[in-house]
């Protein structure tokens, strides 16, 4: 039994050598198994360093594409190698926090962010090693939409390449470019809020929103600021399926609707949720959309975003339209959610005022030339004809002599979107729309001032604006 080991096998090496009372004589005196030992073992290492290797390998590549992800998402992974190294072993380590967490998309965890997002330093952002979240850089170390083909993620990657019309507008590359040089300029030199917008993340945003909705009420840039909420929240919801109609089902929910209720939702995790309500005029909202809150399910814990300007022209229909609406959330306060106004926005069409005037003087969008914004983020002019821009605009200065009587939070958006006059670009490939922007400028900005305005608010917000306006014996 024990000479089956001469047919080569390694098993009787041991057991011979047994047998002679000692493995090193055993080992000497019969030639074939010593010979064969080493060159088992041999194989055994060159085995065992293969798979070593190859494991090592395999680790090496994950680390370095992961490295090269970190360093920017952009694909300029070379001149920032230390953001790179960084980027390794942080990616480790939430790589494997979110192991451990489990394999939900979001960490349920209330109080939580529900996604992990690494915040970006000024530096990185002003040496160009990473590109802003608020201007479309993606989620790091890890983004779930980057690959997506849905429409909405393309969108949001802000592509010009991808920009495919219906969706739009996405500024070109250079715009982009510039906007950010802008905002760094800015940040340089201290102008109020662009460290921060520079970054900032959604993970900012997003306590201020768990467990309520944020209604945004208002026209087509109202629209399309909708659609900065929805890609700077991008990774939050399911950007796979359609964006839901906040009522009634509706068949084409992209098309720019001007009709009052159209509109839609994106559903967030921990009952949060953005939705849009289309409405032009205060007259729209009165007739349609406020009489639909309940419909709506508008909660006393939901924020209302609302904005109307571009379709009023005259002093007489904004006057009678502010009125309107003061009364309504006047005389409805108890009933309605946190309220919140925001700006009129900044229209370039080739006037003194860049207000629109028709027929139109000429095709092209201009800077208002003699207005500068100081380092305070405050505008001033030589030219007094300019007043009323500097001041924030006809609209604007209408709106807060009526608004501010009702403590209702103003999110400041003119001084900032002043200057902005060149990203008017594409709107529905229209040339001469002097009114709407491409993706990202100032609507970016905007979001912005809201976090802040809506931050800066105590929580019992909505309750102190009914105390203070609460007349005697109205309760
Ligand atoms: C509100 O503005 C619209 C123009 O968009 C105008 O037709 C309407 O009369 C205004 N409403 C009031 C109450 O002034
Ligand atoms: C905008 O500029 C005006 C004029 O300088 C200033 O009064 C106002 O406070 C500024 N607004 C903001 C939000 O900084």
């Amino acid at each position: 039994m024990e000479r089956r080991g001469s047919s080569g096998l390694a098993v009787p090496s041991t057991s011979q050598g047994n047998s002679e009372g000692g493995v090193q004589e055993g080992a000497k005196q019969h030639s074939r198994p010593s010979e064969l030992r080493p060159r088992v073992v041999l194989l055994l290492r060159n085995f065992k360093f293969r798979v070593a290797g190859c494991v090592l390998l395999v680790l090496m590549s994950i680390l370095w594409s992961h490295s090269l992800y970190a360093a920017g998402w952009r694909g300029q992974p070379g001149d920032s190698s230390s953001v790179g190294k960084r980027g390794v072993l942080r990616t480790f380590r939430i790589r494997v926090k979110e192991s451990i967490r489990g394999r939900g998309p979001y960490n349920e965890d209330k109080g939580a962010c529900p996604l992990h997002y690494q915040r970006m330093t000024y530096e990185d952002v002003r040496d160009r090693g990473q590109v802003p979240y608020l201007l479309g850089g993606r989620r790091q170390p890890h983004c779930r939409t980057c690959n997506s083909k849905a429409p909405w993620a393309n969108f949001c990657s802000w592509d010009y390449s991808k920009f495919s019309g219906f969706r739009g507008p996405v500024c070109p590359e250079w715009l982009q470019e510039q906007l950010l040089t802008w905002m760094i300029e800015s940040a340089e030199r201290g102008r109020p809020g662009f460290k921060e917008m520079l970054t900032m993340t959604p993970c900012d945003l997003f306590p201020l929103l768990r467990g309520r909705t944020l209604w945004l009420m208002g026209d087509s840039m109202m629209q399309e600021f909708m659609k900065a909420m929805m890609c700077f929240m991008v990774e939050f919801w399911d950007v796979d399926r359609q964006p839901q109609p906040p009522i009634q089902p509706h068949s084409e929910p992209y098309i720019d609707f001007e009709w009052p209720l159209q509109g839609w939702c994106i559903q967030l995790p921990q009952d949060a949720r953005i939705c849009l309500l289309r409405a032009n005029t205060a007259d729209q909202m009165l007739d349609f959309v406020f009489p639909a809150f309940p419909k709506l399910g508008v909660k006393l814990e939901d924020v209302v975003l609302v904005n109307f300007a571009m379709w009023m022209n005259t002093d007489d229909q904004y006057h009678g339209n502010m009125t309107k609406f003061r009364e309504h959330v006047w005389y409805n306060l108890r009933d309605l959610p946190l309220m919140m106004w925001r700006d009129a926005s900044v229209q370039h069409f080739d006037t003194l005022s860049g207000d629109y005037i028709w027929p139109p003087r000429t095709n092209s969008c201009v800077p208002f030339r003699d207005v500068y914004l100081d380092d305070q983020n405050h505008l001033h002019s030589w030219d007094p004809a300019l007043r009323t821009v500097v001041e924030g605009g006809w609209r604007n200065k209408l709106a807060y002599a009526g608004l501010i009587d009702l403590q209702m939070p103003i999110v400041h958006t003119w001084n900032m979107s002043l200057g902005m006059w060149n990203y008017h670009t594409n709107y529905r490939e229209e040339p001469g729309d002097c009114t709407h922007m491409c993706h990202p400028s100032a609507y970016q900005v905007w979001l912005y001032a809201f976090y802040e305005t809506l931050k800066a608010l105590p929580p019992d917000a909505r309750a102190s604006a009914q105390r203070h306006l609460m007349r005697p014996g109205t309760r």
